[in-house]
């Protein structure tokens, strides 16, 4: 379906908090209940190498980490996951859903940390040999809203997530410029939508995506 492979590569992306493992989750349910072979990984992890750059990069006790090192780390992950994981998957024809890929370094480490996004992508784009996703459903989610919805139940939050709201709000701006700048790629949604509301609307724009391709839900 993709320009470059057999299969469909679909990214989620958005602040924490805005509910990305259960919309991608309640998209890789209503898939397979019709028949695709489906794939759902996460980022940072999704290969063993990627899961240890994970917890060096997340997990607090690892003393300072730079932005430039932070960055070539999820880089790093990013192009085990690409070369490993997700490009095999797309190559036997499989929907791949990932929660976060390279949006998610553009907004957290070019705009949240200031490193530029441009140079930013172009990291990304060299550690994954240019492998795109056909859609991004970005789940717009208010940087407050976000963090009530984390830290209830009283769950720790990792290095990233425990940065003020401002670095959040920066995040969330860069990935609304994103969307903008390539509309035709991305779904944007507010994340305070109903669930089943969120959840309707994705499966719609995918399914017009599979039938673009011939391939329709069985
Ligand atoms: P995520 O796995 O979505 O968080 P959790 O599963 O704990 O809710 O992402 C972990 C954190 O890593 C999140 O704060 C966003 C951040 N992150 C980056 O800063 N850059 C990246 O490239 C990626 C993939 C994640």
């Amino acid at each position: 379906m993709t320009t470059q492979n057999p299969g469909l590569f679909i990214a989620f992306e958005g602040g924490d908090g805005a509910g990305k493992s259960t919309q991608t989750a309640e998209l890789a349910g209503a898939l397979e209940a019709r028949g695709f072979k489906v794939l759902r990984t996460r980022e940072p992890g999704g290969t063993p190498i990627g899961e240890k750059l994970r917890s060096l990069v997340l997990d607090h006790g690892h003393g300072h980490i730079d932005a430039h090192t932070e960055a070539l780390i999820f880089a790093a992950s990013r192009a085990a996951h690409a070369s490993q994981v997700i490009r095999p998957a797309l190559e036997q024809g499989q929907i791949v859903l990932t929660d976060r890929y390279i949006d998610s370094s553009v907004a957290y480490q070019g705009a949240g940390r200031d490193l530029g996004t441009d140079a930013v992508r172009e990291i990304n784009e060299w550690a994954t040999s240019g492998l795109q996703p056909d859609l991004t459903v970005l789940l717009d989610v208010d940087p407050a809203v976000g963090r009530r919805r984390r830290t209830a139940g009283d769950a720790a939050e990792d290095r990233l997530e425990s940065e003020a709201d401002e670095f959040h709000a920066r995040i969330r701006a860069a990935f609304l410029d994103l969307a903008a700048a390539r509309p035709e790629k991305y779904l944007v949604l507010p994340a305070h939508l109903p669930v089943e509301a969120i959840s309707a609307r994705i499966l719609e724009r995918v399914a017009s995506l599979l039938a673009l391709s011939g391939s329709v839900p069985a």
